[in-house]
């Protein structure tokens, strides 16, 4: 008998687990319009509700991911590894590893994406270069990487193009926040890329996808088998993200600190975590295997490699990658000299610590939510973003501050937001008379 959708569905509405060939009639019928949207609908919710087992979920990415073209970087020399983000609020990481990794000699081909709610997208952050283009074709990718030793470009249609399909129909039927959903369309778009390795970046906190740790590890340790299972050494690292990365919010205000943070001055928790992701790479890049134990690899690999990191961080090795891939991708490589050059926002409004003590909480999803309302994010995937509204923070978690001084600074072009933005930013504001310990940044590996 022919396989039906409608058997498929009720299958895994029953808690059944779906064969290889099941999934990707599924996937394959739906890109190609036999099996209908409301179909679709109702199997993504079936493995909202009964989950999917890890064969399933390593058979639905690699269905999703033979939708599409991988880019064939075998003809270009040198480990081609990327790093990938489950997403947060201020987390600019992957501006600043491109070209610093392409300094220190690896290949760093990235797809990204855009925004959504109250976190931000490198796509978008991208686009407030005058000039940038992400939308390469795959052989203007290719020569890129070839040339620079990164390049970061968007989701075309050639790449999992079922993902798209999938994620726009998740996203008005509320089926995004699904473990294995979220893994087979990550690792989808990740094993297109033709990559050697990939660094998992899985955020926990109140800015993450994943507020709760236990989901983050269950997510992060999915996504480190399936990359594994399909020959791409994965390796996965679980930070926090219950307060902002750095100091800039919003997408223009993003670059400008990866700029200033590639001519050497960048915040601690930010050079912390570029750190940690950069020495994990080149752990990942290295073909000599280390003695250490598990427990104490990431102290080790930070230590081998924390001086070469500074270095190309503070001579300005990764600035000059960065310069270079701005002009490959036709960016205006002048914009990283002259901050007058990116879209700037009309109206600025302090926010003023109502309290004197220490910053205790600045609670990650109230500042990327008011940060949308000023209108650096969208609420929906279609929504349209103006590139220099964000916030700019004055004070960190952990910092002291006197009451009437500025906590952080609003920046938007549309003022009727302000009032209501500064109420979302201040609700998540906590001032205690104690000093707080520093929150940790990265809390453990994920290994195969
Ligand atoms: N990011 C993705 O690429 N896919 C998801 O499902 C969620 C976040």
């Amino acid at each position: 008998m022919s396989m039906r959708a409608v058997d498929l569905i009720k299958k895994k509405r029953d808690g059944g687990e779906l064969h290889k060939e099941e999934i990707s009639f599924l996937i394959s019928g739906h890109l190609a319009g036999a099996i209908p949207d409301y179909q679709m609908a109702a199997f993504l919710m079936a493995v909202y509700h009964k989950g999917m087992t890890e064969p399933e979920t390593i058979a639905l990415a690699s269905a999703m991911l033979d939708t599409g073209r991988k880019v064939d970087l075998s003809g270009i020399s040198g480990v081609k590894v990327d790093k990938h983000s489950t997403g947060g609020v201020g987390d600019k990481t992957s501006i600043i590893l491109a070209p610093l990794m392409a300094a220190m000699g690896m290949k760093m081909p990235m797809i990204v994406g855009r925004g959504l709610g109250h976190t931000g997208g490198t796509l978008d952050k991208l686009a407030s270069i005058p000039g940038f283009r992400t939308d390469l074709s795959i052989e203007e990718f290719r020569e890129c990487i070839a040339t620079v030793g990164c390049a970061i470009m968007g989701q075309s249609e050639e790449i999992a193009p079922s993902d798209r399909r999938l994620y726009a129909l998740r996203d008005c039927t509320s089926t995004v926040e699904s473990i294995p959903l979220i893994a087979a369309s990550v690792m989808s778009k990740k094993l297109s890329e033709g990559i050697d390795a990939l660094l998992l970046d899985v955020k926990t906190g109140s800015g993450a996808f994943m507020e709760d740790i236990h989901d983050a590890r269950a997510l992060a340790r999915l996504m480190v088998n399936i990359g594994n299972s399909m020959g791409v050494k994965t390796i996965a690292l679980i930070t926090d993200m219950s307060a902002p990365l750095g100091r800039a919010v919003g997408n223009s205000l993003e670059i400008k600190e990866c700029i200033s943070a590639l001519k050497g001055a960048c915040a601690p928790d930010l050079f912390e975590l570029t750190l940690t992701l950069a020495a994990w790479m080149a752990h990942l890049s290295d073909s000599v295997s280390e003695e250490t134990e598990p427990q104490r690899l990431g102290e080790h690999i930070i230590k081998k490699y924390k001086d070469e990191v500074r270095d190309y961080m503070d001579h300005g090795d990764a600035f000059a990658k960065l310069l270079e891939m701005i002009d490959a991708q036709h960016g205006n490589p002048e914009s990283a000299f002259n901050p007058s050059l990116f879209p700037k926002a009309v109206n600025l409004k302090p926010v003023l610590s109502p309290w004197t003590g220490y910053v205790r909480k600045l609670d990650a999803r109230s500042v990327g939510h008011a940060s949308m309302l000023l209108g650096a994010g969208r609420s929906r995937m279609e929504d349209g973003i103006d590139l220099a509204a964000g916030i700019v923070l004055g004070k960190k978690p952990g910092d002291p501050v006197k009451a009437g001084e500025p906590l952080a600074v609003l920046h938007t072009n549309r003022p009727g937001t302000l009032t209501e933005a500064e109420h979302v930013f201040l609700s998540g504001v906590e001032i205690g008379d104690r000093e707080p310990a520093r929150p940790r940044i990265v809390f453990e590996a994920v290994l195969p």
